[in-house]
């Protein structure tokens, strides 16, 4: 799973798969159709329920929205910066983001949430689980675009240890079943510079929220 062990397909432990390159053909639609979502819908650096600024910027597209601030964490239908309803999810998203849950296999997958992340050189993400979603019968999907990054992968407990794994533009991660609720996180992001990003790496996870 590190380092120069690119292999197209494979499994970290049962119910989470890494699909390395799935969303390659497709980045420059996806990204395009965020880059869109996001005139309507800016990045902004959320507010941890302790009341620290996360050092990812983020934003949503979906019917569902997931935010925090003081008051804790959730999911909401309107973007509480414009106070409309947040970008619809890009056809090319949602496409690459169902047929990776089902090689995955998670047929049927349909995400109503898709949480922007946009990392700078230093920017970071501790561990956590995801669980906000009501329906915890579908998976993650998480396509990587941009610079590089190592995705921490856990176990259970917080204090379990922890999978490096690189992910790189185009790659998806898709965890669920049995792996739903492990912890993750991404390593502080190194410099560098992506053609397509520049020195910015961009996530976009998809979920069922509802
Ligand atoms: C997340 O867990 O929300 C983000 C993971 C990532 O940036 O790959
Ligand atoms: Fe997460």
């Amino acid at each position: 799973m590190h380092g120069k062990d690119r292999k197209p397909l494979a499994v970290i432990e049962e119910g989470a798969m890494i699909l390395r390159g799935w969303a390659l053909a497709d980045a420059e639609p996806i990204l395009f159709g965020v880059e869109q979502g996001l005139l309507q819908s800016g990045l902004r650096q959320m507010l941890t329920p302790g009341g620290k600024k996360m050092s990812v910027a983020m934003s949503n597209c979906g019917a569902w929205g997931w935010v925090s601030d003081r008051r804790g964490y959730r999911y909401v239908s309107k973007d509480p910066e414009t106070g409309q309803p947040w970008p619809e999810i890009p056809a090319a998203l949602f496409r690459i983001a169902q047929t990776a849950a089902a090689k995955a296999g998670f047929a049927h997958f349909i995400p109503d949430a898709c949480l922007v992340n946009v990392y700078v050189p230093g920017a970071r993400m501790s561990l956590h689980q995801d669980k906000d979603e009501q329906d915890m019968e579908a998976p993650i999907v998480s396509v990587s675009l941009g610079l590089p990054a190592t995705f921490l992968f856990g176990g259970a407990e917080r204090r379990d240890p922890v999978k490096r794994i690189d992910v790189e533009h185009g790659d998806v991660l898709v965890w669920g079943g049995p792996a739903r609720l492990r912890y993750h996180g991404i390593a502080p992001i190194k410099m560098g510079d992506h053609p397509l990003l520049g020195a910015r790496r961009m996530n976009l996870t998809l979920r069922k929220a509802r």
